[in-house]
């Protein structure tokens, strides 16, 4: 058994591996190996616990849960044993007690996992502001798609960065894969440590390649923020934006999105925009991490 927690603490080689192989499930180009780790996977019991709202990356999980055959317990943590104060450690004891091979977790808890002791398969469905490592899986993917390498991409992040677990895990990755990060984000959302430059303006994004925006997360914030208009206006992907981007260059928002802050909803008609193929790019990066923790087929090492 593997567990995925952090994609930052993987190595390139294995983050590499694992956007090759979520390409091969999308393009339907599996190996004999990769039919033999899915074979293996077949008839495993996987649940879900989201202790924190989620559509995409529940949903992900489970659709590819299904697809490869795996049994799926539903667990709904407002009216499971958790609402009677039941830890999480118990509840992944009763789940391998239950049979259970592998279990999916969010938590608003930042590194919960390290209390946690079992031979279960943990894949982190992300972990308070510290790390998504599935969605920056699919980024990867979709930006490999469109590029075929990572070195010399220039990458802009945009938003709010301080409270974001996409952007925290990205820049990390993005740095050891040599893409060129900046960020840029409002006063109140910049984080003064981030070992990445910060942009002064958004008017001119004509060097990007990739420009990733994030969600306000308005639930995470104390401080009073910018009325919507303002802030699509001063910080948001608008069309004049969007028209200073090369004609290669790609978006993407890890979503939800909020149409009208974030982003002008008329960009999402521009075939730049790549924020629904990440949805589906989530799939089968979902699909591809099920196979290597629960595979027993391991990847031969360098
Ligand atoms: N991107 C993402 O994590 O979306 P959900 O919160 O809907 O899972």
């Amino acid at each position: 058994m593997q567990k995925f927690l952090a994609l930052s603490q993987m190595n390139v080689i294995e983050i590499q591996k694992l956007i090759d192989l979520t390409l091969r499930i999308k393009n339907q180009e599996l190996t004999e190996n990769d039919q033999k780790m899915i074979g293996q996977v077949n008839g495993k019991y996987v649940t879900t616990i989201f202790l924190e709202p989620s559509t995409r990356t529940k949903l992900s999980f489970e659709v590819a849960a299904q697809n490869l055959s795996m049994r799926l317990l539903n667990l709904d943590a407002q009216t499971s044993s958790f609402s009677k104060g039941e830890t999480l450690q118990d509840t992944i004891d009763t789940l391998e007690a239950l049979g259970c091979s592998a279990v999916v977790i969010r938590s608003s808890e930042e590194f919960y996992y390290e209390k946690i002791t079992t031979d279960l398969a943990i894949i982190n469905g992300g972990d308070g502001a510290n790390e998504h490592p599935s969605q920056a899986l699919l980024d990867l993917v979709t930006i490999y798609e469109q590029f075929g390498e990572f070195a010399g991409l220039n990458v802009l992040i945009v938003g709010d960065i301080k409270h974001s677990r996409v952007a925290s895990t990205n820049i990390k990755v993005m740095k050891r894969l040599e893409m060129n990060v900046q960020v840029y984000a409002p006063h109140t959302m910049k984080v003064p440590e981030l070992e990445v430059e910060y942009l002064e303006s958004m008017d001119d994004l004509s060097k990007f390649d990739v420009v990733m925006l994030l969600r306000n997360q308005l639930e995470r914030h104390n401080e009073k923020l910018l009325d919507e208009q303002t802030f699509l206006k001063e910080h948001g992907m608008t069309s004049t934006r969007l028209n200073t981007l090369k004609a290669s260059a790609i978006v993407m928002h890890p979503g939800p999105f909020n149409r009208g802050v974030e982003l002008d909803e008329q960009i999402l008609k521009d075939s730049r925009v790549k924020i629904f193929e990440q949805v589906t790019n989530g799939v089968h990066a979902r699909t591809a991490i099920f196979m290597q923790t629960l595979g027993e087929l391991k990847w031969k090492r360098y």
